[in-house]
Parts: structure tokens; C-alpha cells; sequence
């Protein structure tokens, strides 16, 4: 049983979507590690479009150029190369490894006006669409199980309380260095969460066969654990 991932040659699509900072990432790279899948971090993608548009001054405290950033979207070429030393594919934008640029607060602040714009949403799930076309992946982010791959063997929907998540996602800046305040992060864990939930085009949502798992109090080896079960038994179907 405990074999089952790596032996069976059955690939499939793990899409886990949810709020910002529910600790998606750090569950999906294991997860991928475990099966030796791909792991594909979309919300890295919506921040490599924002980190562009902060660069060209299309969006800022108080603009945002919508319309010249959707012209010059062909501009923007994103890829993923794998780091020996970190151990996950790190983000590049036209070949420049932006990994930690698009980890700030102020990215974090004008991401998800830029993830509302269609053009923006189309371009990247195309690219989704393509890298997970052969299946044995992992992919996280906030549409992965209702638009990118409503057909995903197995679906989670990751939770956990604003405060919680505010918290983990505070203290994970603070160690990187940044100084801030722990109320700011709430402020921006809350307003991306709105901004996320109700914008038009592909909210975020539960999908209808999406597994939910709160992880306000489950160690990251308790998620693990429960997520590759579940992929074990989708797998050996
Ligand atoms: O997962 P993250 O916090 O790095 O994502 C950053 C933002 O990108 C998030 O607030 C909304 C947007 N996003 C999205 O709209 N669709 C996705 N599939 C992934 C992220």
C-alpha cells in the first residue's frame, strides 16, 4: 500500500486551491516531491504579471494602467527551472530568476487587481493547461480545480481562519527579512481574499467535488499525510 504512488504508472492532476496563505505551496511541493510529480505554483505566475506591471509603471499606489499592461502582456514570458538547492522550480521572467522579487508585501498588494483582468487570466491557464497536459502534477492556486482542470483526479480546497493565516504568512516575511507590520499583512490576507472571492471572471470557489481541509490545526506532516491517501487511492484506481 505504502508503495502504491510510486509503483503504479497512473498519473493524475492534483489541484489544491484556497485562500492566500493557507500553506498550499509547502503541502503541494512535498506532495510532488513524494510522487515525483511536477509542482506548478500559479499564484507565482499572477505575481510575475504584477512584478512587470510595478516595473513598467502600469500599476501603482494610486493607477493602474489596465490597458497598457493587457498591450504589452506578449511582452511577459514566464518559466519555471528547477533549483537543486531549494528544491522546487523557482519563477523567471524573461530568463531573470524573480523568485524573491515577487515574495514582497508590495507585490502581494497589487496582485489581485491584476489577476481580475481576463487577458491576464487567459494567457496564464493556457500555460497551466499545457504544462499539465501529460498529468503528474501538482498545481496550486484559486481556480486549478474549476477552471484549469475541472477534470483533476483529486481536488482540495485548502482553509484555515484570516488570523491564522495572517500569522504564518507575518512571521514567514519577518524571517525573510521584511519589516512590517502584522496588521498590514491581516489587511492584505482580508482584501485579497474579497477581491479574490468576487471577482467575474473565475472566483474563487470550492469546487463541487473538491476536498475541504481546514488546517488551522494540523501540523504540515497531518496534511501530508491525509492528501497522500487520497492520492494513493485515486491513483490505484
Ligand atoms: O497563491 P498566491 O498568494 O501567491 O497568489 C497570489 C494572487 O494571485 C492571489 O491573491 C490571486 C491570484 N491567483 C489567481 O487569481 N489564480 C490563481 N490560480 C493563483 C493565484
Amino acid at each position: 500500500m505504502e508503495e502504491e504512488g510510486k509503483t503504479n504508472n497512473k498519473k493524475i492532476v492534483i489541484a489544491i486551491d484556497g485562500f492566500s496563505s493557507t500553506g498550499k505551496s509547502t503541502i503541494a511541493k512535498k506532495l510532488a516531491n513524494k510522487l515525483s510529480y511536477i509542482y506548478v505554483d500559479t499564484g507565482a505566475m499572477y505575481r510575475a504579471v504584477t512584478y512587470f506591471a510595478l516595473e513598467n509603471d502600469f500599476i501603482g499606489d494610486d493607477f493602474f494602467n489596465s490597458e497598457r499592461l493587457i498591450e504589452n502582456l506578449n511582452e511577459i514570458t514566464i518559466t519555471f527551472k528547477y533549483s537543486d538547492i531549494k528544491g522546487f522550480a523557482e519563477v523567471y521572467l524573461n530568463d531573470k530568476n524573480i523568485e524573491s522579487d515577487i515574495r514582497t508585501l508590495r507585490v502581494s498588494q497589487f496582485v489581485s487587481p491584476v489577476a481580475t483582468l481576463s487577458e491576464v487570466r487567459r494567457k496564464l491557464v493556457e500555460q497551466q493547461q499545457l504544462m499539465g497536459k501529460d498529468k503528474g502534477i501538482v498545481m496550486d492556486g484559486r481556480d486549478i480545480g474549476t477552471v484549469v482542470f475541472p477534470d483533476a483526479e483529486l481536488k482540495i480546497f485548502m482553509t484555515a481562519s484570516a488570523k491564522t493565516r495572517a500569522k504564518r504568512r507575518y512571521k514567514e516575511l519577518l524571517e525573510r527579512g521584511h519589516n512590517l507590520s502584522y496588521e498590514d499583512v491581516l489587511e492584505n490576507v482580508t482584501t485579497r481574499d474579497r477581491i479574490d472571492s468576487t471577482r467575474e471572471d473565475s472566483p474563487l470557489v470550492k469546487a463541487d467535488d473538491a476536498i475541504e481541509i481546514d488546517n488551522s490545526d494540523l501540523t504540515i506532516e497531518e496534511q501530508l499525510e491525509t492528501i497522500l491517501n487520497l492520492a494513493a487511492h485515486k491513483i490505484s484506481k
